[in-house]
């Protein structure tokens, strides 16, 4: 069910009958107020400025073609041509209906499901998950519940760095450390911040061992049997660190979706080939070369993007151009997202430019450079530890749990501890991941437990608490909601806009999913929140004195706007409770 592509089809017949050309943008949007209507169809100025014509005689024309007796009672011509659509209450009641009997609320798979590679989360191996990586993964996830949610096919890919100089260090440190008799798991790297630095000190200071960690790097690229086997038992400890975050953060991640950038080795002599045979690339002292036009400075000097060193290693770059071969051409992708920091623009440019020239992406395929920006302290800075370290993923969650345990102590319910557990897991995570989701992907944010955490505003406790008020209303009155058939009748204004917004979760699908944007979904769904609480004010449910019909009306309302946070906060990758 989407209200604004049913408009936006029947505008454009209704203008094509009214004389104007096609491809004229029909300007359908939401109405911001209640008097402008429901729906504003707005395309008549800009058609009328094109054909030189009078916008509002115009816009006479469009209403004099346009068929909407089937879901408008009214509409208007409003200004210099705007065309105010007021949809009909039996619309409303016969679609929510619809959508009460539909796990999926009515909202309609992809006619023409789409294959989407998506890259997030991508964390660097040889040291344990940061801050930094939040956004990627957490936003990548939303995206690819959104894009499954409506039918698309997606292949989830976790491009690891797992390959690159700093292994060979890390390998020899670990060989020394096992040497000892020391306990991998519950010692060596039970802490791979510590043990990296440990790594680090060593290759800077003690004689030998950067000669050691070198050898070992090339002796790894070679495919020693020692160096490759020490590399397996650092990689595997590596990821199974992060696996426990994304349990904690309730991530779709899997040990499946992991295409690291080792994954690639085997594809990148052939890249390289490919880029020479084609004249893309080309010699630069020893190193191979990738000069773009396209991006050439303001000096006219072309791009310089570097595919091989002049040792003959590859790089970041050879991997993520055999990555765009593999997505495009061998799995076809439609589209091919990827969600990285910002600061990495430049790179992902020169390898769209270059993976095209080289038809390592094909033409059908878009690669979707997803950035997004950083998230802050209290000083505006990058975030970090009191003494200005990286802060660990893992560390955060926990104080996330940890503040939503405090926070939720001396709330008076009749829960068990257990009970009390998981609902301060559920609203400490939710709070992390709903203010990081909803700013804007591309901008940078200010991190703060006090508003994530707070039961005002837009907020995960906030929804999850609105989540529990209805859904307590059913077991106030000791309802089965999985079994309410009653007809709606949309009466009262906070009725009708609420019905309104219920109706338009599609809408807000399409946007999410079509510009990778989360923020979008949580946005939506703090406004139906609040919407609810001004419609449960205006219109009692179960007092006395309400009808029954009214009331069993109202209470299908109450299960979609239940059903719609649940399933929204489940796309934001977001738990509900039913009590807290
Ligand atoms: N591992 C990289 C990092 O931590 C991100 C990789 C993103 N994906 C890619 N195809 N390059 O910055």
């Amino acid at each position: 069910m989407n209200i604004k592509t049913i408009l936006i089809e029947k505008a454009n017949a209704a203008m094509g009958a009214a004389g104007i050309p096609e491809g004229s943008n029909p300007a359908v949007t939401q109405s911001t107020r209640p008097q402008f209507g429901d729906y504003q169809i707005n395309g008549a100025m800009g058609a009328a400025k094109a054909l030189k014509t009078n916008p509002r005689e115009l816009a006479q024309k469009i209403i004099d073609n346009l068929d909407v007796s089937d879901i408008a009672e009214k509409t208007e011509i409003a200004g210099p041509g705007f065309i105010n659509i007021h949809l009909k209450p039996e619309f409303l009641s016969n679609s929510l209906a619809a959508a009460n009997q539909d796990q999926k609320l009515a909202v309609a798979e992809h006619s023409q499901p789409q294959k989407v590679v998506v890259d997030f989360s991508s964390p660097n191996l040889a040291k344990e998950m940061h801050v930094g990586h939040l956004r990627s993964t957490i936003i990548g996830d939303s995206v690819v519940r959104a894009l499954e949610f409506r039918g698309d096919t997606v292949v989830r890919q976790n491009h690891m760095g797992d390959w690159g100089t700093q292994f060979g260090m890390l390998i020899a440190h670990l060989e020394d450390l096992l040497n000892q008799g020391v306990d991998l798991e519950s010692v060596a790297l039970a802490d791979l911040e510590t043990f990296y630095r440990d790594a680090k000190k060593r290759f800077d200071d003690e004689e030998g061992f950067a000669d050691k960690a070198r050898n070992y790097v090339v002796k790894l690229q070679s495919g020693d049997a020692h160096c490759q086997k020490l590399w397996t038992l650092f990689i595997d400890t590596s990821v199974k660190h992060s696996e426990e975050v994304y349990q904690r953060l309730n991530v779709t991640l899997t040990r499946n979706d992991i295409m690291a950038e080792s994954a690639y080795n085997s594809e990148l002599n052939t890249i390289i080939s490919l880029l020479k045979d084609k004249n893309i690339a080309v010699e630069d002292q020893g190193a191979q070369v990738v000069f773009l036009d396209e991006l050439a400075n303001k000096d006219g000097e072309p791009s310089v993007f570097i595919v091989q060193k002049s040792g003959g290693g590859f790089l970041y770059a050879t991997t993520d151009l055999a990555a765009c071969d593999y997505r495009s051409n061998k799995l076809g992708a439609d589209r091919i997202l990827i969600f990285v920091d910002a600061r990495q623009s430049l790179h992902f440019n020169q390898v769209e430019l270059t993976a095209r020239k080289a038809g390592l992406l094909r033409d059908e395929t878009s690669y979707e450079f997803s950035p997004f920006g950083t998230m802050m302290g209290s000083d505006g800075k990058p975030f970090k530890t009191r003494t200005g370290g990286t802060v660990k993923l893992a560390d955060l969650l926990e104080e996330a749990i940890s503040r939503a345990t405090d926070k939720l102590a001396d709330r008076e319910s009749g829960l068990s501890d257990a009970e009390r557990t998981e609902i301060a897991r559920k609203v400490g995570i939710g709070a992390v991941k709903y203010a990081d989701l909803s700013k804007h992907r591309t901008s940078d944010y200010i991190f703060n437990w006090d508003s994530m955490l707070s039961f005002e505003g837009a907020t995960a406790p906030y929804l999850q608490y609105a989540y529990t008020r209805v859904r307590s209303i059913f077991r106030k009155a000791d309802i089965d909601s999985s079994a309410l058939t009653a007809t709606i009748n949309i009466a009262q204004p906070q009725e009708k806009a609420l019905a309104i917004k219920l109706l338009q979760l599609e809408e807000v699908l399409d946007l999410m999913i079509s510009e990778a944007t989360p923020h979008v979904l949580c946005g939506y769904l703090y406004e139906l929140a609040s919407l609810y609480m001004t419609f449960y004010e205006a219109c009692p449910i179960l007092k006395d004195d309400v009808a029954s019909d009214v009331r069993d009306s109202r209470l299908v309302l109450c299960n979609l706007v239940a059903n719609t946070l649940r399933t929204g906060l489940d796309l934001l990758g977001i738990e509900v409770m039913e009590q807290m």
